[in-house]
């Protein structure tokens, strides 16, 4: 291989990808060159502060605030870039720049590591909706977590062996059995008799038990690329955190107006408002996690809950957490709980009824939030 022979000295991030784009011409990089000079222009108008949502029904809440301003005069009102847009503005007097991820771990991660890469990043603030796995929270209360996890990484036993059994790789350090596993013979369902199937016949299951595994991370500040380290609870900043304090009796919404579903001629002419039981309001908690897994399973939402003590579950925010934690960026997420992690009743609908009203209170939380910052 001679890969070494064309390497140039690193230059940083946003004047490598510069670089690249122009001596390299359109065809050959990822965007072409006149965005990269509107990429340097733009920065020599930063910091921003950056907001990375997951879904546009999350977003448009946030555009459509009065908190808002689009940029004007000496910025451009968005930039596109790899398939993504990256929109400019001020929310109060700080100059953000707002990007939507779509939905999952990758999606965010990728879009979370553009940012860094291609913009004057001084922090991150990450908002949306969340399964809520906290029977002491309601639906429409806004968690702001202290730390997040990827729950998603997974060392699959085989079956037959049991906790006492090495993982396969974890002699190299791949993989450990420190943060616990899902025993899937603990949820087999009771047979005829009302015992559970393994009392009864002595069976297990042949799924067995999956063991949760940190994240691989590789932080920029160590100054060796490749150095591996591992982290499953990421923290979020201490002083974004310790500021989120003063959101604390926000008032949030309680009822959501919905238009009638059109079989109904009342409901159609008159329109329908569901309230929930008391005022949401912000929660500053201790655990959320992630991972590209819409949970909407009771017995799920427990283990989750018993074994990490989380209370907002989602599909994107701990691979932010992960992206900001290794460039070395102050990261904050707040996340508004929109329905029971498949905990309610069967048949409820809090998802189809209160995702609107949950969107609305994770924006005006997080509005809050980066004026604040
Ligand atoms: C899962 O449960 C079965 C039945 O109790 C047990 O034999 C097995 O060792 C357990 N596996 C793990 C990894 O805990
Ligand atoms: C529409 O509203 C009516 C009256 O509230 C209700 O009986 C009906 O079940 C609703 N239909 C659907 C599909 O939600
Ligand atoms: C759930 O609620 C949403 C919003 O009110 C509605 O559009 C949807 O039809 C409902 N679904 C069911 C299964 O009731």
């Amino acid at each position: 291989m001679s890969a070494t022979h064309g390497r140039r000295p690193f230059l940083g991030g946003v004047s490598l990808l510069l670089l690249l784009a122009v001596s390299c011409g359109a065809a050959a990089a990822v965007f072409p060159e006149s965005t990269a000079r509107a990429i340097g222009r733009v920065n020599q108008h930063g910091p921003f502060l950056g907001v990375v949502v997951p879904n546009a029904f999350e977003m448009e809440p946030l555009l459509r605030s009065p908190r808002f301003s689009t940029a004007k005069s000496r910025l451009p009102p968005y930039l596109d870039v790899a398939g993504k847009r990256f929109r400019f503005g001020t929310i109060g007097e700080q100059k953000v720049v707002i990007v939507m991820t779509g939905l999952g771990m990758l999606n965010s991660g990728v879009t979370t590591q553009l940012l860094l890469t291609l913009f004057d990043v001084k922090g991150i603030v990450h908002f949306g909706i969340a399964g809520n796995a906290d029977p002491d929270r309601q639906i429409g209360d806004v968690a702001v977590p202290r730390y997040w996890a990827h729950t998603g990484l997974w060392n699959w036993q085989r079956y037959g062996d049991g906790p006492e059994n090495e993982l396969a790789l974890e002699s190299n350090g791949d993989y450990t059995r420190k943060l616990g596993n899902l025993n899937f013979t603990d949820y087999t369902v009771a047979n005829k008799n009302g015992r559970p199937a393994r009392s009864a016949g002595g069976r297990s299951n042949l799924l067995n038990a999956v063991w949760y595994q940190p994240e691989e991370v590789f932080p920029a500040s160590s100054g060796t690329p490749e150095s591996r380290g591992h982290a499953f609870w990421v923290p979020v900043d201490a002083h974004y955190y310790d500021l989120s304090r003063k959101l604390e009796g926000l008032e949030l919404e309680r009822c959501i107006v919905a238009a009638g579903n059109g079989t109904d001629t009342a409901t159609t002419t008159r329109k329908r408002r569901t309230c929930l039981p008391r005022r949401p309001a912000v929660a500053r908690v201790e655990r959320g996690c992630s991972a590209s897994v819409f949970v909407d399973n009771a017995a799920y939402r427990e283990f989750l809950r018993s074994r990490f003590r989380v209370t907002p579950v989602d599909m994107e925010t701990a691979a932010v957490a992960l992206v900001a934690k290794q460039q070395g960026k102050p990261f904050i997420a707040v996340r508004a709980l929109s329905d029971l992690a498949g905990g309610g009743a069967a048949g409820s609908n809090e998802t189809g009824v209160f995702a609107p009203l949950a969107a609305q209170n994770a924006v005006t939380v997080a509005v809050e939030l980066i004026s604040l910052l």
